[in-house]
């Protein structure tokens, strides 16, 4: 690790009051108001005067040629998660319920350590700057899209927090690297009434509790064991007394999965099987499935660059496949039905970190990793724009 970017200690220091900053006032998506305003000011302070706020809390800024210049996009996303931080940072949140468990915080100072660290006068094109909200929530990136964000852009790059990689590796993977993520609600419906005349009743809680384990035999005995997929129920909701039947139960949860044949044959199997239950228990359900992220496919042309450009950051020893892909969402996937682009994982392990996972209440970066992240975004975005070419040829 040599790049002369990363031992430019005032850029470094900036990047991370940014990062403890976003992190010690977190935002919900779509809430990011004071965080959309603190990044415009961090833009001011670069004399970056062409920005545009995109659905309320979302920014974009564009720096080097005109409009009509060839773009590349670079994009990061700003919101935190609902999430009680116990850390214990000097940091901390001062949200009470919200905290930048994704890194999300991190992700921020890089993107603005990359418009610090590229010359605008210099620049062989145009670099727009997404500062996306709601990644957590709906896919903010559809409305940055839907908004103009990548209007022009031929690439975008992006790129991850990763605590399961040490500082100075970062993951470049060609392919799909996160998954299909879609969610299901299904709701079962008895009779209820007094817990100790079950034969008067139609008990959900049972039938639901049967559901749940049969599910997972979608997964152990019907689905390809070399193809990645989850059914996770993450809430049962039934009755609301101890001396009662429930009426009525509702399972939500969630379908992760890389292939669409694995996707399409497991929601059969979850209405198939809430189907049955129904004669089984002789209750009524409902299914809702709820399409959500696709998956992140990332271009062959601009991988290759984006691997190129990590090498020059960490060097070739530094850079590393990603060989399986994570069954994590990521609306990173909608800027690449668009244009061509690669998400990268900075890796950022940091001690006594290292077994909590993003999400979790205690999950917590190695800051170093901030100047990787940004001469990479910003040495992705120059090599892009000098390879236009290649990554037209490869548009979705
Ligand atoms: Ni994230």
């Amino acid at each position: 690790m040599n790049h002369p970017w990363l031992n430019d200690s005032e850029c470094l220091e900036w990047m991370r009051t940014i990062r403890r900053h976003l992190h010690r006032y977190p935002e919900l998506g779509y809430q990011e108001h004071a965080t959309a305003a603190f990044i415009e000011e961090k833009l001011a302070e670069l004399g970056i005067t062409r920005v545009q706020r995109l659905m309320g809390t979302g920014v974009v800024a564009w720096l080097g040629k005109k409009e009509t210049a060839p773009t590349v996009a670079l994009r990061a996303d700003i919101d935190a998660l609902p999430v009680h931080e116990q850390t214990g940072l000097p940091f901390a949140s001062e949200h009470p319920g919200v905290m930048h468990a994704c890194g999300h915080d991190g992700h921020v100072a890089m993107l603005l350590g990359a418009a610090r660290l590229l010359k605008e006068g210099e620049l062989p094109g145009r670099v727009a700057l997404i500062f996306q909200p709601a990644e957590e929530a709906d896919g903010g990136a559809q409305g940055m899209i839907a908004g103009g964000a990548l209007e022009g852009a031929t690439a975008i790059f992006g790129g991850h927090i990763e605590r399961l990689y040490p500082v100075g590796e970062i993951a470049v993977q060609p392919g799909i690297i996160c998954a299909y993520a879609d969610e299901f609600r299904i709701t079962i419906t008895g009779k209820g009434g007094h817990a100790a005349k079950p034969h008067d009743s139609r008990d959900s809680i049972v039938a639901a509790s049967a559901l749940v384990l049969q599910l997972q035999t979608l997964i152990s005995r019907e689905t390809d064991p070399v193809a990645p997929a989850v059914v996770t129920i993450g809430t049962i909701q039934g009755g609301s007394a101890a001396n009662a039947i429930a009426e009525e139960t509702v399972l939500t949860g969630t379908v992760r999965t890389v292939d669409p044949a694995t996707r399409t044959a497991l929601f059969a199997g979850i209405r198939r099987m809430a189907g049955a239950l129904a004669e089984l228990y002789q209750v009524s359900t409902t299914v809702a499935i709820s399409e959500g992220y696709p998956p992140v496919v990332n271009s062959e042309a601009a991988s290759r660059i984006a691997r190129e450009a990590a090498a020059a950051v960490v060097g070739e020893a530094g850079v590393i496949p990603q060989p399986k892909p994570s069954l994590g969402g990521e609306d990173f996937s909608f800027y690449l039905r668009e244009v061509p682009g690669c998400l990268v994982r900075f890796g950022a392990r940091k001690e006594g970190h290292e077994q909590e996972s993003a999400h979790s209440p205690r999950f917590d970066f190695d800051e170093r990793v901030l100047p990787i992240g940004a001469a990479f975004l910003a040495q992705a975005a120059i090599a892009a724009l000098s390879r236009l070419d290649e990554l037209t040829a490869d548009r979705p």
